[in-house]
Formats: structure tokens, sequence, C-alpha cells
């Protein structure tokens, strides 16, 4: 099937490269000319496990191309995935559609003949709607319909997600949409994934409900790691202990920083706004929001304590800035207003993040980056893990503390064991776990 994605960020881009991986002739687009010039050259904008290689291959048989021209890229299309950014909105909270909107008036007058326009982009319930309305408006052909089919994918497990889902979603209010799009998905039926038809606006709003519910998972598993903290019990024997009952699941239980990126903080605040349109009070998602929000700011204080109450003065070593690893990306990243807050209250910080340094220093001012995980330790007062990159796991903690002139880690993903930690003389401080040295703890548990 010949299938244009408009927006070749992170869902347009990835979304792209898989159809064109399952067989379908598509043709990606964006105004962004250095975007589209770097994609024809194999050079990709994000840092994604996986999709170079991806774009390469389809692009090489032919299956994948790169344009800034709508019209181009439309021609023939039988689907039209909308895929541009939706950011959120300064001062509101709302989901910014000018992008959406835009795209949509200048699809209406390049489309020759009907098409299923199809949002990827999360978008508030009713944007479909108002998607229709334009484009009858603008004169799109007779018979080109709307569907929305959000998406799914984490960043850094894009590729895998997006090729072994847990389902599909398509809202739809037509058989031709909902043809259209189950010959677009056929190839992972065969997989089984389950493909769950609804009408559009519920197609919408489900997107909102699965991102509110982790981020309530991750809110709900934060407040139970400080009651931890302060009852002498260990947070990921409770998560463990919860998680195995089928009706919770173990996934979306780790306590850490708070949650960022560029699609939970965004999307539960646009969850409220259409909340609040509605006239429906969601005291959940409200709560969750506040609970997040304190959970960032409160994590410098931790840093303070494990330093005797103040970092003034203090070296602090930063392992890890993006908001989660595998990616490069800062959005929303917990390590902002941490390491913001050190800087403000006079610590020295020097960090070190194995994808994400470059776009952190065009978010930081004032802090040192160093080339690997060792150098972060270099006369270090303590030592703080922010993101849980794989190569952290197996730091040589003994080399580590020969490095620095104190002993303390602050692990704010709970990567570290404890014992371990504590045998290289570390004074180790996780979350939701009980404070104290392990033997101290243990003794008084006994
Ligand atoms: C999230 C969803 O997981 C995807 O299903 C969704 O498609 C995507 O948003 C989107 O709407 O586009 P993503 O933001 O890439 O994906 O990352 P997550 O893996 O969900 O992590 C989000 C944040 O929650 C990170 O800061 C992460 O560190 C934090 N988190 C996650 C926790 O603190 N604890 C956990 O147990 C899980």
């Amino acid at each position: 099937m010949r299938i244009a994605m408009i927006g070749t960020g992170y869902v347009g881009l990835v979304s792209g490269a898989c159809f064109a991986d399952f067989g379908h002739d598509v043709a990606c687009v964006d105004k962004d000319s250095s975007k589209i010039d770097a994609l024809n050259d194999g050079r990709m904008p994000i840092w994604e496990p996986g999709l170079e290689g991806l774009v390469k291959a389809n692009a090489e048989r032919g299956r994948l191309t790169f344009t800034t021209d709508l019209a181009e890229g439309v021609r023939g299309a039988e689907a039209v995935f909308i895929a541009v950014g939706t950011p959120a909105r300064r001062g509101d909270g709302h989901a910014d559609l000018t992008f959406v909107f835009a795209a949509v008036r200048e699809l209406a007058k390049a489309l020759e003949s009907p098409a299923v326009v199809i949002t990827k982009s999360t978008v508030p319930v009713g944007t479909g709607d108002e998607i229709a309305r334009i484009l009858k408006q603008e004169g799109a052909p007779a018979g080109t319909s709307v569907a929305s089919n959000p998406e799914f994918l984490r960043e850094g497990a894009a590729i895998a997600d997006f090729k072994h889902p847990d389902r599909i979603v398509v809202g739809a209010e037509d058989e031709q949409a909902r043809e259209v799009l189950r010959e677009i998905y056929r190839p992972l039926f065969l997989n089984k994934a389950p493909i769950l038809f609804t009408g559009r606006r519920t197609a919408e709003l489900t997107k909102y409900a699965a991102n509110a519910f982790l981020a309530t998972k991750i809110s709900f598993i934060n407040e139970i790691a400080d009651l931890c903290e302060a009852v002498g019990a260990d947070v990921q024997e409770v998560a463990r202990g919860i998680g195995l009952d089928n009706r919770i699941g173990p996934k979306f239980l780790h306590p850490g920083p708070g949650y960022g990126g560029s699609c939970f903080p965004k999307d539960t605040l646009a969850l409220l706004q259409t909340a609040e349109q509605a006239g429906v009070d969601q005291r959940i998602v409200r709560t969750v929001v506040e609970v997040n929000d304190a959970r960032k700011l409160g994590m410098a204080a931790r840093v303070a304590d494990a330093l005797g109450g103040s970092v003034k003065g203090k070296r602090i070593g930063v392992l890890g800035l993006a908001f989660k690893p595998n990616t490069d990306d800062m959005r929303d990243a917990p390590s902002i207003p941490l390491v913001n807050a050190l800087i403000e209250q006079g610590a020295e910080v020097t960090a070190f993040d194995p994808a994400a340094m470059d776009q952190a220093a065009g978010v930081f001012e004032g802090i040192n980056f160093v080339r690997d995980a060792y150098s972060v330790a270099d006369d270090a007062d303590v030592l703080v893990v922010i993101t849980e990159w794989d190569e952290f796991r197996g730091l040589d903690l003994d080399k580590l503390a020969a490095r620095m002139r104190g002993r303390s880690i602050v692990d704010l993903r709970n990567v570290y064991d404890r014992e371990e930690a504590e045998r290289a003389g570390f004074d180790y401080r996780g979350l939701g776990r009980p404070v104290g040295p392990a033997t101290a703890v243990r003794a008084a548990a006994e």
C-alpha cells in the first residue's frame, strides 16, 4: 500500500520506517529541509536503537523516501498519517494543534484522490472531528475519511514496540477507513497483535487514558517508596509482591526521581484540560501530576541529606541525564530540576550521559561534562544516579570509590546492590529501601 507520513519526528520516522519494513511504500514528509537532507544521506535526527539500519535498508530497497514537498509525498497515497508535533501550549497545558491543522489544510489542497487521513500524533478528543471539518471546508476529494490510530511506542524500544505491540487501536467512523488500516497492519495480525476497532473519540481518549494510567502507577510506587523508607520496608520487594498479581502486573512499578519525557508530563496535563472543558473532575490524574512535580523538586534534598544537610561547595558527580536510558531525549527530564537546584544551592556538578550530552549542553548552564562514567567520580563528594543506563550497572564500585574524595551514592534508580556498595566503602542511599547501613537495618528487623 502507498502510505504518506507527515512529520518525521520520533513517531513519524519510526512508524514510517516500520511500515516500509512491512513492505508498504512509504513517503515521509517534513518541512524541515535539513532533516530531510540528513535522512536522504542516511543520518538520523534522533537517537533510537536500530533505527538507522532500518531506515537505510528500506530506503535502499526504494520503499522509504523522504521529501519536503507534501504534494509529492501524498500523491497516490491511500493512507496519510499525521505525525507532527503537539507540544503542550505554554501556560495552560493544552495540546497545541497548530501544526496538525496546518498540515491538514495543506493536505486538503494536495490530495488528488480520496484517502484515509489518520492521526498518529497524540491529539485531544474531538480533533478527528475538527480534521474532518477542515478537510471538507478546504475541498479535499469526496470520500476522504478520518481515523485515529494512536501510537504506544516507548523511546529506546520503539522499533520492538512497533513490531510487537500489545494491541493496535483504530478509531474510525466508516468501513473504508477500517479496511485500509486493517490492510496496513495485516503483517502484525500474523503475529496475533489484537487490533481494536473503536469510534474515533474513543481511540483518542484511549491514548490519554493509557499514559495517565501508566503515570499513575509510577506516582503510586514513588509514594509507596517514601512509605517504605519511613517504615523500614523495601519497595522493590513490595513491587514484586504486588506485581506478581496478574491484575496489577510487574511493569511500571520502578520508583525513580519522577517521570519525564515528551509524553507523560504533556499528556496528563492535556487530559486534565479535556476534563475541565468537559466539566468532569479527574482528581486522580490531577494528584498524579502534583505528586510527580513534587517528586522532581524533592530530589535535591536527598542529595543534601547524603552530604550532611547542604550541597554548598560540594562536588557532585551525576550519572545519567536523559529522561530514561537508550535515548538522548532531555525533554522534561527529572535531571533538569535536580541539577539546576544543586547548582543554585552552590554545588559543583560534573556529569556524564552515554547519549544525551549534546542535548544536555543546551539545557544546563554551569555544569562540567566528562567523557566517561569513571571520570564523574574524580574528587566527587557524592555520586548521584539519575538515569539507569545499563553501562552504569556494571561499574566497578571500588574503582569509583578510589577516585572520589567523599563516599556517598544517591541511587535514584536503585541500580546498585546496597551491600555491594557498602563493601566498597560507600554510604548508599537508594529509593524506598530502609535507610542506614545494611547491617543496622538487619539488626533492627531481627
Ligand atoms: C511513554 C509510554 O510508555 C508509551 O507507551 C507511549 O507511547 C509514549 O509515552 C508516548 O505517548 O509517545 P516514553 O515517554 O518513551 O513512553 O517512556 P517510558 O518508558 O514510558 O518512561 C516515561 C518516564 O517514566 C521516564 O522518565 C521513566 O524513567 C519513568 N518511569 C517509567 C519510572 O519512573 N518508573 C517506571 O516504572 C517506568
